[in-house]
């Protein structure tokens, strides 16, 4: 095996280096007041603060307080206070979907101008500090500038990401009682074009009729349009190039991001501001190694967390130079990831295991003719990434010579919790490793909640202490927030995810340990899947559980029993099929649909998944104790007829 520990002609010009490392942790979690009020101070605040940190994990009275008594405006860290050395140099590259359509190059200066456009086309729709603002748009530069424009007036965005179903799109415009949504007329991906417009058009029909839609221009394709409708390309040219930043408490809402939970709707995550900020330029900072001049590239949406922390606020809040890209890994074929890194100098590379999965299977050829000699760091984030996908990402993309960091985090974690850092941190294929600075991780056994000690040991993960990028709330409803995350063990945040300490004190996140599943890094609640398919008529009961899935790391595997006098068919497969993508989007297609006439259940009516998940695995000759069942013969069916055979 190559040697993995960090290069010194690497650690050298490092921001942290092995032993900084182990220093300054130790300095964050002896004085955690300290450490982040001098953190603190890496963002412009109009009020400096006084307070550090304000924080109760006792369930009935949970709050998160960090910097509350400064004021900030996230926009004017993000760009205003980088013009005076940065107007010139780009912020933002946008790469479109098509390779031959132009790439555009952003300064800081055009990033200032257009926000405060859209800052102004909004003001005029009524938009005020505190309304909800959703974003339901492709990856085009507009949709920066809609984040920032809201930071800069105080508005709240929520971005629902563009592959959302309209029904989906409605149930968070109402959720969050938007005033405006701002779309696209089409979102061009891959390739082929997906009609926002239409799909906001559908969506609004649920929504009350106040709600305006301010429409992009992307592709000038032919769209409705209706009463409600705003032109947003006629407004921005008309638009001026200035909008004072409002003065904003450090606690007060930046964003709202809906994400999936084990069980309900998907709940509002709620980022506050000063802290969300502090965190998000800290990590990406520390956890890249990024250094003034360096041209990052994070290929999320910002329709998910990664691209708000690391698109977005973390990189532009350092005056880097962000990549943001229209278009899919395999499109127009597996070369496009690193002819971006060519075209572009990429220095910084963070994507998921899934897409490097999906890459490793074409060859490869697509990476070696490109040069990639830029790179630097390379990252992964989103589920864990297996040791033979990270040997392929470490030899054949970095050439043994970049660092890769598994970034563990969450929605409710604004940034990374755990990730190796470049320069610093021997690295282990698969594990996330080590926390990142202030974060002091727990395992706790699951049963008891007692705290494991000492290393090689599994069990739940907890984090012991708040961090400013932590979330505050859900939108609505906090006492759903404190039973979520504060009330399975006392004292501690739950992340619902499993992890080992490995003889060397390293982290090894083992997957969810509820109803959440993973499909290709895209978080879904196996509830929503089950309550999308009830909802169809012909469906009397279903189960939603995960399988692993070679690209996807998890496949939807869906257990469906129908109602009297319904038959099972292809057809009906099908319909099945396309009726989840309609309800939530095509991210939530069950890849297996398994005919059910009846589920394994306990006396009392709830639904053995364990069982379900080991048939959906294919490892049924371990079933475990099934004398609680009802009727024990349900499974022998299930076995028979499974549709994941290896
Ligand atoms: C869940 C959070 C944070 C941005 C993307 C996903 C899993 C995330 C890793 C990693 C193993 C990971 C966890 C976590 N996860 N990163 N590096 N190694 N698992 O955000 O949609 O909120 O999902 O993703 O299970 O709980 P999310």
């Amino acid at each position: 095996m190559s040697d993995l520990s960090p290069s010194p002609e690497f650690a050298k010009n490092a921001h942290i280096d092995a032993e900084g490392y182990a220093k300054t942790y130790a300095a964050s979690i002896a004085d955690p007041a300290a450490f982040w009020g001098n953190e603190g101070k890496r963002i412009d605040w109009i009020k400096p603060f006084t307070e550090v940190k304000d924080v109760d994990y006792t369930l009935g009275q949970v709050k998160i307080n960090w910097y509350a008594d400064g004021t900030l405006n996230v926009a004017a860290n993000c760009i205003d206070r980088h013009l005076a050395t940065r107007a010139n140099q780009t912020a933002i590259i946008w790469e479109p979907d098509s390779p031959t359509d132009e790439a555009k190059h952003i300064t800081y200066q055009e990033l200032h101008d257009n926000t405060c456009r859209m800052a102004n086309v909004l003001a005029d729709l009524g938009v005020t500090k505190g309304d909800r603002v959703v974003l339901y748009l492709p990856m085009i530069p507009e949709a920066a500038y809609a984040m920032l424009a809201c930071a800069r007036m105080g508005a709240i965005h929520s971005i629902v990401f563009a592959g959302f179903s309209p029904d989906a799109l409605a149930s968070r415009i109402n959720g969050c009682e938007a005033k405006v949504v701002i779309t696209a007329d089409e979102a061009p991906r891959g390739g082929r074009n997906t009609a926002l417009k239409s799909n906001t058009d559908k969506a609004l029909e649920s929504c009350d009729a106040s709600v305006k839609s301010l429409v992009v221009k992307r592709t000038g394709g032919d769209v409705a349009w209706t009463d409600r409708d705003v032109d947003y390309n006629a407004l921005a040219a008309k638009a001026d190039t200035t909008f004072a930043p409002v003065e904003m408490g450090a606690e007060d809402p930046l964003f709202i991001l809906y994400t999936s939970g084990s069980t309900g709707q998907p709940k509002g995550v709620v980022h506050t501001s000063g802290g969300y900020l502090v965190y998000a330029a800290m990590t990406h900072q520390y956890t890249f190694d990024y250094h003034d001049g360096d041209v990052y590239w994070c290929t999320a949406d910002v329709g998910w967390v990664t691209g708000h922390s690391y698109i977005v606020y973390g990189p532009l809040a350092n005056g880097a130079t962000t990549v943001m890209f229209e278009g899919v890994p395999t499109y127009p074929d597996a070369s496009r990831f690193w002819q971006v890194c060519e075209k572009h100098s990429v220095n910084q590379f963070y994507t998921a295991p899934t897409a490097i999965r999906a890459l490793m299977g074409q060859g490869n050829e697509f990476v070696e003719k490109c040069d990639l000699s830029a790179l630097k760091v390379l990252g992964t984030v989103g589920e864990p990434i297996n040791p033979e996908a990270w040997n392929w990402y470490n030899d054949v993309v970095g050439k043994g010579t970049c660092p890769i960091v598994d970034t563990w985090w969450q929605t409710e974690t604004g940034g990374h919790l755990m990730t190796p850092m470049p320069g610093a941190t021997t690295l282990k294929p698969g594990s996330a490793q080590q926390p990142f600075f202030g974060i002091e991780p727990a395992v706790l056994d699951a049963t008891s909640g007692e705290e494991i000690h000492g290393n090689d040991v599994e069990g739940v993960l907890v984090i012991k202490d708040s961090w400013p990028g932590q979330m505050r709330t859900v939108w609505g409803d906090h006492e759903r927030f404190e039973k979520t995350y504060f009330s399975d063990y006392k004292g501690y945040y739950f992340t619902g995810d499993g992890c080992r300490r490995d003889a060397d004190g390293d982290y090894w996140i083992t997957g969810r340990v509820d109803d959440v599943i993973n499909v290709s890094g895209h978080r879904m609640g196996t509830a929503e899947v089950e309550s999308a398919l009830v909802a169809h008529a012909k469906v009397a009961e279903s189960a939603v559980v995960g399988y692993p899935h070679d690209i996807k790391g998890q496949g939807i595997y869906a257990y469906v029993t129908l109602m009297t006098g319904e038959e099972p068919s292809d057809a009906l497969r099908k319909e099945l099929e396309t009726w989840v993508r309609s309800e939530i989007g095509p991210i939530a297609k069950p890849d297996l649909i398994q005919w059910a006439p009846g589920l394994p259940k306990t006396r009392s009516g709830k639904i053995m998944r364990r069982i379900l998940r080991k048939i959906a695995e294919d490892d049924f000759a371990t079933l475990g104790d099934t004398s609680t069942l009802a009727d024990p013969s349900v499974v022998d069916d299930l076995i028979e007829n499974r549709m994941n055979r290896k």
